[in-house]
């Protein structure tokens, strides 16, 4: 705070001294023995004007690295300042009329997009959609790499989850152990190998021993390295890796979800992106979109096929616990977390398994905790964590590996962002938040 004020009057200092030795200047000039009347009170103004200039530079300093609304107040006042100089110095009025026009449209328009509308939280993410088609193979890679990891290198950073939500289970870095599911480093050579393995039954799918031989009936298997990364997504236990079944079901049945399913729903082109990445990032060249699309196509009906920015499909997937559209009571009941949890306004939500969900005032203290070294900045972002990867920060005095790990594949993104909202403003000695 200090700091900020200290840095803000430090960069103000210069531009202010610019300003009264301007004014002297011009003072000093237009000042004759008969105008001493005129001239003082110009000097007035003058200070004045250098003094608003000071402040409206300060605040923007100040404000310029959080996301203030107050922006636009400095140019409002340097607008301000610039007519009233052009009302009172003639020498230099014309100068100033111009350059207060100048910040009076800036203030308008930044006033317009970020005055204005005072909304809670600021404006919606702009719906960009991506044209993956006519991107070259880097783009289409950094685009995949976003959906994965969350963002553009991202890949590296421990813990990093994208839409496509494969870090919750699978490795991507070399030598990396993973327990859950394999290692993807090395998937597009790999990919190959698997399609001669006794399980895969290549080109006799009523051979398979997996509970899913086919995506859907009258589907071919696959022949080259894209058809068995696109069969893995599409339908992960057509062919089931050894060792990675779900427990008891003896390597037939995949813990993995079908990916152009919800909660993930990837469009072709998203799935085309992430397949891409898988290649690019080895230094390989990857097949093209089409020859993607085509891959995915095998293994996709028409009627499965999710759109790219489409509505998030309600209720879907078998497996689905909760989609964001119950009341509040009924979805934490859904997802299970009252039978472990104590969530304060949420009936019968007296679990004792885990710690009282006072997270508006637990999850500041937990980030700033020495033993945090999850990657949360925010108490919605430590909640959203706690939620997906329950181990990235353990609570004192309560055990780890308790909290189911799966929720990040059996809430939708509607129902996560609904637990983690009320969740965030559980606030200790202050009412309760509203419910539906
Ligand atoms: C809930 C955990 C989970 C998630 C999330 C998940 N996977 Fe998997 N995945 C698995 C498991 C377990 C296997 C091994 C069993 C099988 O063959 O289906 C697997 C297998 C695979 C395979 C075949 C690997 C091989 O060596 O043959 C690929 C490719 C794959 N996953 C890609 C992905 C991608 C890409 C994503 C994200 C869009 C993803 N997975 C999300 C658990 C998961
Ligand atoms: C089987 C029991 C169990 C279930 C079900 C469960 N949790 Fe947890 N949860 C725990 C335990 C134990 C901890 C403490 C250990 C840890 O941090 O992983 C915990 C920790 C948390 C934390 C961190 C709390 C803090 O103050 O730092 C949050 C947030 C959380 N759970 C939310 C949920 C939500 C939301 C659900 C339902 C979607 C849920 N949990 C379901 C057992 C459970």
């Amino acid at each position: 705070m200090v700091e900020l004020l200290g840095r803000a009057i430090a960069m103000g200092w210069p531009v202010l001294l610019m300003l009264v030795g301007l004014l002297l200047y011009f003072q000093v000039s237009i000042s004759d023995p008969g105008k001493k009347k005129r001239a003082s009170f110009q000097t007035l103004i003058g200070i004045l004007c250098a003094f608003l200039a000071f402040i409206a530079i300060s605040n923007y300093t100040y404000n310029f690295y959080g996301e203030s609304r107050l922006l636009p107040v400095s140019l409002v006042m340097i607008t301000l300042m610039a007519f009233v100089m052009g009302i009172y110095f003639p020498n230099i009025s014309a100068l100033m009329k111009i350059g207060g026009f100048m910040f009076f449209v800036a203030a308008a328009l930044s006033g317009y997009g970020n005055w204005l509308p005072q909304v809670e939280g600021g404006f919606p993410p702009p719906v960009v959609k991506l044209d993956f088609q006519s991107m070259s193979s880097q783009q289409l890679g950094d685009e995949g790499e976003k959906i994965i990891f969350g963002g553009i290198g991202q890949s590296k950073t421990q813990g990093a989850i994208g839409k496509g939500q494969c870090p919750l289970c699978h490795g991507f870095q070399q030598g990396f152990l993973s327990e859950r599911a394999p290692n993807l480093f090395g998937i597009p050579d790999r990919a190959v190998t698997r399609l001669d393995e006794p399980n895969y039954h290549k080109g006799n799918p009523a051979a398979r021993t997996s509970s899913e031989k086919e995506a859907f009936p009258g589907s071919g298997t696959a022949e080259n390295a894209q058809e068995y990364i696109a069969e893995s997504h599409a339908c992960p236990s057509c062919y089931v890796v050894p060792g990675f079944g779900v427990k008891g079901s003896n390597d037939t049945e995949s813990p993995m979800p079908k990916i152009h399913k919800p909660p993930i729903s990837l469009s072709l082109g998203e799935l085309a992106a992430v397949d891409t990445w898988l290649y690019v990032r080895e230094g390989k060249e990857a097949p093209s979109y089409e020859e993607i699309v085509t891959s995915y196509e095998k293994f996709i009906p028409e009627a499965d096929r999710p759109v790219a920015g489409g509505e998030e499909e309600k209720g879907g997937g078998g497996n689905i616990l909760a989609d964001g559209s119950e009341p509040h009571d009924k979805l934490f009941m859904k997802a299970g977390c009252p039978a472990c949890h104590t969530i304060p306004g949420i009936e019968g939500a007296v679990g004792k398994v885990g710690p009282l969900l006072m997270e508006g005032t637990n999850a500041i203290n937990r980030i700033k905790d020495s033993n945090y070294k999850g990657k949360a900045k925010s108490p919605k972002e430590y909640i959203t964590e706690s939620i997906l990867d329950p181990s990235a920060y353990v609570v004192k005095d309560f055990p780890d590996n308790q909290m189911p790990k799966d929720f990040g594949v059996r809430l939708t993104g509607g129902a996560l962002n609904k637990i983690v909202d009320y969740l965030a403003q559980l606030k200790e000695g202050q009412p309760l938040p509203p419910k539906e």
